[in-house]
């Protein structure tokens, strides 16, 4: 069994064939989903999909491309819901200085608050960090407290930083780019990653894993993205799928849903 841990179902591009994605995933035994918010409204979706599906669990947070929008009241917003029973994480969360480094600061700014908000509420973060590795670790490292946990989702950062945020507690999410043939660094970590550390995600409707890159992303194809790490490891499929779908509930605290595989 597999569960995406980083999916868009509240994308408007996979939101319309929603039932359909869940069907297809099934399928592959790909049985849950943790659906990302981005911002409010797609926070606010995510929960609301939560609502309506067993299988589908929600994160909430304003990414760092919201960063020059925001106001204090949907970070208050943010905190309220963190008591609904099937958020399970706040993200994503981060730094993106690829678009755009003018609103570092406010992006920062943004970023402190939410892992601060983690602290006090004791839920774990799903990090969003895109050329920013100096930053975000050096950020994790000042103001996340000695508990909280959480992700690098989609980590695209070097093997030496990988150790420095697994010291942080942090598990290491992988993503499409581990299937792709030029990705060299993608694959040295996945090599050397702690089998108990790791998790697999689509981060779907984006970054389609081969063999269908370029395509719009789904949750099923998360059985590739496993596949492929399992090679790299010289593990079987079935280990990699025990051993992700594991630390997926031991970080996001999905407790009632192994009960219910057993
Ligand atoms: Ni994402």
């Amino acid at each position: 069994m597999l569960i995406d841990s980083h999916v868009h179902l509240n994308d408007e591009q996979l939101f319309t064939k929603i039932e359909d994605l869940i069907e297809k995933a099934k399928k592959v035994d790909v049985v849950a989903f943790l659906v990302v918010g981005y911002d409010i409204d797609s926070s606010k979706l995510a929960i609301e999909l939560a609502n309506m599906y067993d299988s589908i669990y929600a994160a909430i947070g304003i990414h760092p491309s919201e960063a020059s929008y925001y106001r204090q009241e949907d970070i208050d917003w943010l905190e309220k819901k963190l008591s609904h029973p099937k958020v399970k994480a706040i993200g994503e969360i981060g730094l993106d200085y690829h678009w755009d480094k003018s609103f570092m600061d406010k992006q920062k700014d943004l970023f402190i608050k939410q892992i601060k908000l983690a602290n006090k509420h004791k839920m774990p973060i799903s990090v969003h960090m895109r050329d920013a590795t100096q930053d975000t670790y050096e950020i994790l490292k000042e103001y996340k407290d000695e508990s909280l946990r959480g992700v690098m989702h989609c980590y695209s950062g070097s093997t030496e930083f990988m150790q420095k945020f697994l010291d942080l507690n942090m598990y290491i999410s992988l993503a499409g780019p581990v299937t792709f043939k030029n990705a060299k660094t993608p694959k040295e970590v996945a090599k050397i990653v702690p089998l108990d550390k790791l998790l697999v995600e689509t981060d779907a409707p984006y970054l389609s894993p081969v063999p269908y890159r370029g395509k719009q992303n789904q949750p099923r194809n998360v059985e590739f993205i496993a596949k492929e790490i399992a090679k790299i490891k010289d593990i079987s499929f079935k280990e990699l799928s025990d051993y992700t779908y594991k630390n997926t509930v031991a970080l996001f605290d999905l407790n009632e849903l192994l009960k219910e595989a057993k």
